[in-house]
């Protein structure tokens, strides 16, 4: 579709037209779902790099993905729910019902599924006295239990990626530790899929840990005020933990019992926040907006590298992946909000499109509508396909190399030509960038990655070497930068964020 465009400019005081021949094609495409993809166009042009093809993954990690089994998800589930209820400050003295028979078997479960790790995997469940906080669901004081698995990294045990779901239900009037709350979806699916990363990875860790530390959680006290989670979150960042990652699954059950299925049986969402959890201050946020980086924190990267993984992997996962700029859904929250908290990067795995019938609500029938988070309502293969994108990106990103460190660029505008001497090479559309070089055994070289700002998604790649700096012959105004650490195995690291705040002058 050509067509012809017609340029005006001044010239002096009078205006003159000029015509090209330029012939337009229009660049945005349509997805079957009729939305726009604005975001894989070709502009802006660049002379370097290569569009980005996602990175693929090992056959030995994607054999792992094919042992997720929806029977087994079943059977955890059911289990979970058959306590009745799991609200935190229910009964711990029956040894069939309530919170503390819930735990006591997550106890025993995870033990027996770690067994074939030789002992590599930790499992513990640490605990601590809730005091009562009637406002907000905790009528009475109750012990808050985290069921985990520890697995020591190899290269770098203080590295450390944690997977988190939480065991603990409940009912719409959230203070009743009674009635019955059978949480399956809400959240008892995310326990599943730790229950099943577990048991796939204890014998492949007995032999081959991984290169960073792994922690799999299932936390208590998510309802009444994410206080398992903060447990986790505190307890690492008291004992300083390099905790580059939670991954925090909610309510990854519904697949084909969610509206629009089947397209969201095949869809998962990723929620990150944006600078407002940053643990940096207000004059360095100013700068990062000022700047455009404000959707390059460390959990919307964390996003796009589960993304990036899944796409190189999805005839095995079966799943796209959603990503979602916020921190979590309209008005609402989870335990990933603990991790934020503590300065960590943190998403939330979340069903593409919740069914309110069926989570938070008291099981009955009003009105001929059925209600109560019930297992009949989980898609027991969803939460598998589900399981398969978290296992996936939690044993690539714990096998890959350390995300860069102290990534800047050189705040040079480029066309103030400050003097008559001037250099040209200041004149130019480029960006300047710098970074240290990590003593990471698992680095083989260094990956210049950029997008256009409308993008999600990375488009572009450019292999620099073991270098610390580079000129990217694209501008600055025009497109964001990352950089990532690519491993021997070819592995890649999330990318890194950009201070905004460079200190280097072009030189
Ligand atoms: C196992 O994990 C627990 C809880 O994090 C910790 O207190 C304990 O020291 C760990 N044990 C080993 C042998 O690492
Ligand atoms: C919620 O449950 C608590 C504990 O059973 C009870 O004291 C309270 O009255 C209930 N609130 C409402 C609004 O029913
Ligand atoms: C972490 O350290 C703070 C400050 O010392 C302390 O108040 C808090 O109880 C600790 N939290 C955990 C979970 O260890
Ligand atoms: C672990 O990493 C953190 C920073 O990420 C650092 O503060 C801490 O000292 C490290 N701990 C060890 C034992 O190296
Ligand atoms: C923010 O951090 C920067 C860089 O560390 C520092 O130069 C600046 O003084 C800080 N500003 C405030 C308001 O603390
Ligand atoms: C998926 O694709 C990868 C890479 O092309 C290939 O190695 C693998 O065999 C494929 N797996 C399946 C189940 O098709
Ligand atoms: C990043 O900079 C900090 C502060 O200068 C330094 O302590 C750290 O070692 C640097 N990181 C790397 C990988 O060199
Ligand atoms: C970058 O590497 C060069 C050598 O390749 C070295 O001389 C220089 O000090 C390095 N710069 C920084 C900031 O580490």
């Amino acid at each position: 579709m050509a067509t012809t465009r017609i340029f005006a400019c001044f010239l002096g005081a009078s205006l003159a037209f000029a015509q090209d021949t330029y012939t337009f094609t229009p660049s945005i495409s349509f997805g079957s779902n009729g939305f726009a993809n604005w975001g894989a166009g070709t502009w802006p042009p660049a002379s370097v790099g290569e569009v980005l093809v996602p990175q693929s993954t090992d056959s030995e990690t994607l054999s792992l993905l094919q042992q997720m089994d929806p029977a087994r998800i079943q059977t955890t589930i059911q289990t979970l729910v058959n306590f009745g209820t799991r609200h935190t400050a229910s009964v711990t003295t029956s040894p069939t019902r309530g919170i503390g028979a819930a735990r006591i078997w997550l106890m025993n479960e995870v033990t027996e599924l770690a067994k074939p790790s030789n002992g590599m995997m930790n499992v513990s469940m640490p605990c601590y006295l809730q005091a009562a906080v009637p406002r907000s669901g905790m009528p009475i004081a109750a012990q808050v239990c985290n069921v985990q698995v520890e697995i020591k990294g190899s290269v770098d045990a203080n590295r450390t990626y944690v997977y988190t779901g939480h065991y603990d239900s409940r009912r719409l009037n959230n203070s009743d530790y009674t009635g019955d709350a059978p949480g399956a979806d809400d959240n008892a699916s995310a326990v599943a899929i730790a229950l099943e990363m577990i048991r796939i990875l204890a014998p492949v860790v007995a032999k081959t840990p991984p290169a960073a530390s792994i922690i799999i959680a299932t936390v208590s006290g998510e309802e009444q005020g994410l206080y398992g989670s903060n447990f986790l979150a505190q307890t690492l960042k008291n004992a300083s933990r390099n905790v580059q990652a939670n991954f925090n699954d909610d309510i990854v059950g519904s697949g084909s019992n969610a509206p629009f299925s089947p397209q969201n049986q095949h869809t998962i969402r990723v929620f990150g926040a944006g600078t407002d959890y940053l643990t940096i201050n207000s004059s360095i946020i100013k700068e990062i907006i000022s700047t455009g980086y404000q959707d390059d924190t460390p959990s919307r990267h964390l996003g796009r590298y589960i993304q990036e993984v899944n796409a190189g992997a999805s005839n095995v996962t079966e799943m796209d992946v959603a990503l979602i700029y916020k921190p979590d859904r309209f008005f609402r929250g989870g335990d990933h909000e603990s991790f934020l908290s503590a300065g960590f990067p943190a998403v939330r795995f979340t069903e593409p499109q919740e069914d309110f019938y069926h989570q938070h609500q008291d099981p009955r029938v009003q009105d001929s509508v059925t209600y109560g988070d019930e297992i009949e309502y989980v898609d027991f293969e969803y939460t598998a396909r589900v399981g398969k994108v978290n296992l996936l990106s939690l044993w690539s990103i714990a096998n890959a190399p350390a995300t860069p460190s102290n990534f800047t660029y050189d705040t040079n505008i480029g066309f103030l030509a400050e003097s008559l001497d001037t250099p040209p090479s200041y004149l130019e559309n480029i960006i300047k960038l710098y970074w240290d070089v990590a003593d990471d055994p698992l680095l083989d070289y260094y990956e210049v990655v950029w997008r256009p700002m409308a993008s999600q998604q990375w488009t572009h790649t450019l292999n620099v070497g073991l270098a610390n700096t580079t000129i990217i012959p694209v501008s600055k105004d025009n497109a964001v930068f990352g950089l990532r650490a690519v491993g021997k195995d070819g592995k890649k690291s999330p990318a890194t964020y950009t201070l905004a705040v460079a200190s280097q002058y072009f030189g």
